[in-house]
């Protein structure tokens, strides 16, 4: 298969794996220890039947909706994934342009290979700044200062990697950064590189040296004092939990099992869905990720993130004109789109590999099709 032939954003990881190098390719598609939950992230989306009503007039439809008071174009963002050029030279820079041509956020990970100043000036579209919590409070505290004062609009603070789950591929490659790429946000404030070419994953044991165990409650209490930012935390698995986030004001969370990477054999994210719902209410924003990988794994009121090697992995497999291309918007408004060609060329047709359930709008989703079964 080529990229010619490529209907839907599965069939875009083997072409991924047959051009990328194996350390980067693993390190992208693989999960932690028996990567039982990488694959129930994807099972649960197919054990789900969708409840879709008829006879509702569709000849307008809107997918816009809006998160944290920002508008999106669509209720899809794309999660923070670290060091994009491990897939392509442009990295976070070509990223961020898709999100923006888009017009959906960027969350952008601290551990990027391209600056958050670089990706502030590389494109105008919504982004967050994802925050490791540093063991070095200094540290952490300039990040996010460094953030609010780059125009980000909000600070996702990961807190299911309190360790690195372990990623038996990334141990048997020696996971390490090849030479050139380096950790942009962390170079010259003491954040150090990745160990250099060693036994086992140099992310893994950059993780154990640099990044704070102890994180607790009482740090989300500090964050919120020293940041006037939203914050929104990534990672959130119970009820018990997403109570504790409310309680502590925050103003979002994403229900996240870090895409299978961090521990194995919890539930898929959707599944624990509606016990988060339920939980909160509406009182803060609820955000999903784990394996979206189609429309019809979508939703309105829960917004979806998904790992943006999808795009990373078109860009590779095809020639490097694709590099701004990789999502659009049907300006039909008809269906969310993962355009094949670049934007610049006028007369692309875009082709449509991922469709929308054909509803008038994410609402009329929410409610009819999905919300109905998840709550009661
Ligand atoms: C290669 C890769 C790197 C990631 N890096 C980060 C990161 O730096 N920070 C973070 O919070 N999550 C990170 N994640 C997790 C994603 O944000 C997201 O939770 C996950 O990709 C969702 O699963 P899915 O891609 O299978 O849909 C990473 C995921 C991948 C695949």
């Amino acid at each position: 298969m080529d990229m010619a032939d490529v209907v839907n954003l599965e069939e875009l990881q083997p072409l991924a794996r047959q051009r990328m190098d194996k350390l980067a390719y693993d390190y992208i598609a693989s999960g932690a220890e028996d990567e039982v939950t990488l694959r129930e992230n994807r099972a649960a989306f197919s054990r789900i039947r969708l409840r879709p009503r008829v006879l509702v007039d569709v000849s307008r439809q809107d997918l816009s909706t809006q998160v944290l008071g920002a508008k999106l174009a669509l209720p899809v963002l794309l999660a923070p994934v670290a060091m994009h050029r491990l897939a392509h030279p442009d990295g976070e820079l070509a990223t961020a342009r898709a999100a923006a041509a888009l017009g959906t956020v960027i969350v952008l990970s601290t551990l990027s290979t391209c600056s958050l100043e670089e990706v502030a000036h590389a494109a105008r579209g919504p982004r967050w700044f994802q925050l490791y919590c540093f063991k070095d409070r200094d540290l952490t505290r300039g990040l996010i200062e460094r953030a609010q004062a780059a125009g980000y609009g909000a600070l996702c603070v990961t807190v299911d990697a309190p360790r690195l789950g372990r990623r038996e591929a990334d141990i048997r490659n020696g996971f390490h950064l090849p030479p050139g790429l380096t950790l942009k946000n962390l170079e010259g404030i003491g954040g150090r590189g990745l160990p250099p070419d060693q036994m086992g994953s140099a992310l893994a044991l950059y993780a154990a040296t640099m990044l704070d165990r102890s994180l607790s409650w009482k740090d989300i209490a500090w964050m919120r004092s020293i940041t006037k930012l939203p914050l929104v935390l990534k990672g959130i698995h119970t009820a018990e939990d997403a109570r504790l986030a409310v309680e502590h004001g925050v103003d979002g969370i994403v229900v996240s099992n870090h895409g299978g990477r961090q521990l194995d054999t919890v539930p898929a994210a959707v599944e624990l869905l509606p016990e988060v719902v339920e939980a909160v209410g509406s009182r803060i924003e609820v955000l999903l990720d784990g394996g979206v990988r189609r429309g019809t794994d979508s939703s309105a009121r829960e917004l979806w993130l998904m790992r943006p090697d999808a795009s990373e992995a078109a860009r590779i497999a095809g020639d490097p004109s694709f590099t701004y291309g990789g999502y659009s918007w049907d300006p039909a408004g008809s269906a969310v789109v993962f355009q094949r060609f670049p934007l610049a060329t006028p007369d692309a047709r875009p082709d449509v590999l991922i469709w929308v359930m054909d509803q008038q709008s994410v609402e009329v989703i929410a409610q009819d099709a999905w919300l109905a079964r998840w709550l009661p």
